[in-house]
């Protein structure tokens, strides 16, 4: 068969995009592993920043390695105020997700221009990226409002800085974990839609400002990041525990999704899922337990019982928007925090993607029609 003869197959489901040596899942088992290390290993051992530099560079970093790594990224956290002005003038109301797109975008324009040639100059990008995301964020959040813009605090690490800069209080140390642990899971994952997004703007040579805002409008959407968000409105709509058969039903006889279960790769529980589990049950042992963790719980039991002879399990957005929601963030920067971690799988591809590039160009399966006739606009 020739390439020419190749039928359409919607939504790529599994044709190969590129060939990366970044992540790698077994979706039957549940394995996802980061350059080789497994999922589990590098949430109780390693940590974001860590995690960071083995995407990008293939191997876990030496000591002074890291320490390098984190001041340079802590020396870019303060945003110039060319893009504190511009993001301050975003409309209050808008999503939190067009306000890091947009950011990303206002950032690239008071940065240095990137010249892909040059792997300083790349890499400096790179950290400048790394370093400013969560502040987009916490900015937005301060602005819209009204509250006073903080300072990075550079003694802290990436979660707990996000916190303070989100928040204006310094996070204890098991919300700084959680939230460290959570930005590791989500990191990388194989050629998802904003990853694949990112390695096409990524082909046609822009900058990596283009091509992280890109894959942000991406990863907004509720079948990818934008999940976890609706995850949480799934739950308070549903009410309480009590409630669960009745709306589960409805929902498979209506033929609706249920958000934050199923995935293209996963048949089975998704081993982010059981890590965030455990953390929620140790941040819900320690700040008490809620409707929408107790509603969680039964919807995962019936979801068992009702769908998962299909493949169809909790995917990482079940746990992390209630993870979230439980450490006081408003359920509109949870995606947002998806991002904050995301980027950096973004950036690993962009530079894997820059080291034997070629633009993509697919072809399409032409369904219209020819020789169509042009009326005059009065006779139509
Ligand atoms: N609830 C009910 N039925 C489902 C669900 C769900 N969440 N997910 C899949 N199905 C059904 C689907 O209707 C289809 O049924 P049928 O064979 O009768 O037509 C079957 O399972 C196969 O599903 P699919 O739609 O072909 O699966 P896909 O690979 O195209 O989509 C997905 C994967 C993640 C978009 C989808 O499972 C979904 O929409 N889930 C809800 C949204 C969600 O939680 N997204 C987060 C994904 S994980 C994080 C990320 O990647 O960002």
């Amino acid at each position: 068969m020739t390439v020419q003869d190749h039928e359409y197959v919607p939504g790529l489901a599994g044709i190969p995009a590129a060939e990366s040596a970044i992540s790698w899942i077994d979706g039957q088992v549940g394995i996802l592993e980061y350059r080789g290390h497994r999922i589990e290993v590098l949430a109780e051992r390693s940590n974001f920043e860590e995690v960071c530099w083995l995407l990008l560079h293939g191997a876990l970093p030496t000591a002074s390695e890291l320490s390098g790594f984190r001041e340079r990224i802590a020396a870019h956290r303060a945003l110039s105020g060319e893009v504190v002005d511009a993001i301050r003038a975003f409309p209050p109301d808008g999503h939190p997700m067009a306000a890091i797109q947009a950011g990303l975008a206002a950032l690239g324009m008071a940065s240095p221009e990137v010249d892909l040639s040059d792997d300083a100059s790349c890499d400096d990008a790179v950290v400048r990226i790394l370093a400013a995301t969560p502040s987009i964020i916490a900015t937005f959040e301060r602005s819209r409002q009204g509250l006073e813009v903080l300072p990075p605090d550079p003694a802290l690490g990436r979660a707990a800085n996000f916190l303070w800069m989100l928040t204006g209080t310094k996070p204890d140390e098991l919300e700084a974990h959680v939230l460290d642990v959570a930005l590791v899971l989500h990191a990388d994952h194989t050629m998802n839609a904003s990853t694949f997004t990112a390695r096409v703007v990524a082909s046609t040579e822009a900058d990596p400002y283009s091509v992280c805002a890109a894959a942000c409008g991406s990863l907004k959407g509720p079948l990818h990041g934008g999940a976890n968000e609706r995850v949480l409105q799934q739950l308070e709509a549903i009410g309480d525990a009590d409630a669960v058969p009745g709306w589960t039903e409805s929902q498979i006889a209506g033929k609706r999704k249920i958000m934050g279960f199923g995935h293209r790769v996963y048949k089975t529980k998704d081993p982010r899922s059981k890590i965030l589990q455990d953390l929620a049950t140790r941040l819900f042992e320690r700040l008490g337990t809620t409707k929408i963790y107790d509603t969680a719980l039964a919807l995962e039991q019936i979801m068992l019982e009702r769908l998962g002879d299909k493949g169809i399990h909790p995917n990482v957005d079940f746990f992390s928007g209630i993870v979230y929601s439980k450490m006081g963030i408003p359920t509109d920067m949870f995606t947002p925090i998806f991002a904050i971690s995301r980027v950096a799988g973004w950036l690993a591809h962009w530079r894997e993607q820059m080291q034997d590039n070629r633009i993509f160009r697919p072809r399409q399966v032409f369904g219209g029609s020819h020789g169509a006739e042009f009326l005059d606009i009065a006779d139509r």
